[in-house]
């Protein structure tokens, strides 16, 4: 089988006081294995919800109706404990915010050995030799040093690649991956995309890509999920989307990027007239 997960009518209501917010309003899609769905829409627009709704990382003022099914499993409903289990074996998750997922208190080094005693089975040294080389992956120098660092002591960039590496390093058969480079620099972003398209193609993963950058989603989506007030707002092809997106908003995204590339290449141009 290849369709990995099967979102069906997924919403989300919130609680406030007496009254409901609707958050996310039927969403459906399916991801199949070594595909990656691109979720596009501006901020508040209910791209983090989809993610967090479908793994219960959601408090109890929100209430997560239809159904995710991942591999035959129903996730919408199951236990915390359950979902857990799932999160950290066969669900990566890159977080928007790397800074809460380290334990302030805590060294790099021991949390990401941590994680491998909790979701694998490597002995001691097969723990640190993928420690190191996740950190190599990511482009972290002096990664030994690093690893005896506390996160306070690296910039949001560099967790934000140690915690895309954890995700990666574990292999896992569905890879949700939340605005994982917004706070890394142009030339690590670079080549962290051609490291989460390199996953992709290696080790076959589905992948769920979540962004506002139409760079990056034009870099490594297959299929392209649009969200506009917590609705699907437009859904195709990649290159559907990119031609003959229905949305005001996507075309709108479109056609910005097109008038910045084109300046780009304007400016490229009149660079090598003059040095011609
Ligand atoms: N903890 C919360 N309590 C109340 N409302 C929330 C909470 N988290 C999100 N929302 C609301 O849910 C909607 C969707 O938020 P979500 O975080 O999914 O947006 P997003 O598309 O991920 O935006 P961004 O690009 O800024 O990350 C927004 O209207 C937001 O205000
Ligand atoms: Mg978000």
């Amino acid at each position: 089988m290849n369709t990995v997960l099967e979102v069906k009518d997924l919403s989300v209501a919130l609680k406030v006081g007496n009254n409901t917010k609707q958050i996310l309003s039927n969403i459906d899609f399916t991801v199949d294995k070594g595909q990656c769905l691109g979720i596009l829409g501006q901020s508040g627009s209910g791209k983090s919800m989809t993610a967090k709704s479908m793994l219960g990382l959601l408090d109890r003022n929100f209430t997560v109706t239809g159904s995710a099914v991942y591999k035959e499993k129903e996730l919408i409903g199951e236990s915390k404990e359950s979902l857990r289990d799932i999160r950290g074996k066969e669900i990566a998750m890159v977080l928007q915010n790397p800074m809460t997922c380290f334990d302030p208190l805590c060294r790099i080094g021991s949390q990401i050995l941590e994680t491998f005693q909790a979701h694998t089975d490597w002995d001691a040294s097969k723990q640190q030799a993928k420690a190191l080389e996740l950190l190599e992956r990511m482009r972290i120098h002096d990664p030994l040093e690093v690893m005896e660092k506390h996160p306070h002591q690296l910039s949001g960039g560099m967790l934000q690649r140690i915690m895309i590496g954890i995700a990666m390093i574990m292999e896992p058969s569905l890879l949700i991956a939340d605005e994982p480079t917004t706070a890394i620099d142009a030339i690590n972003q670079y080549s962290i995309m051609e490291e989460f398209k390199n996953i992709k193609n290696e080790y076959n993963t589905a992948m769920i890509f979540i962004t506002h950058d139409l760079g990056a989603i034009a870099k490594i989506a297959d299929e392209v999920l649009v969200l506009n007030q917590g609705r699907i707002a437009d859904k195709g092809s990649l290159h559907g989307i990119l031609h003959h997106a229905a949305d005001p908003y996507t075309r709108l995204l479109i056609e910005k990027r097109a008038a910045v590339m084109e300046r780009y290449h304007n400016a490229l141009y009149k660079e090598k007239l003059r040095y011609a």
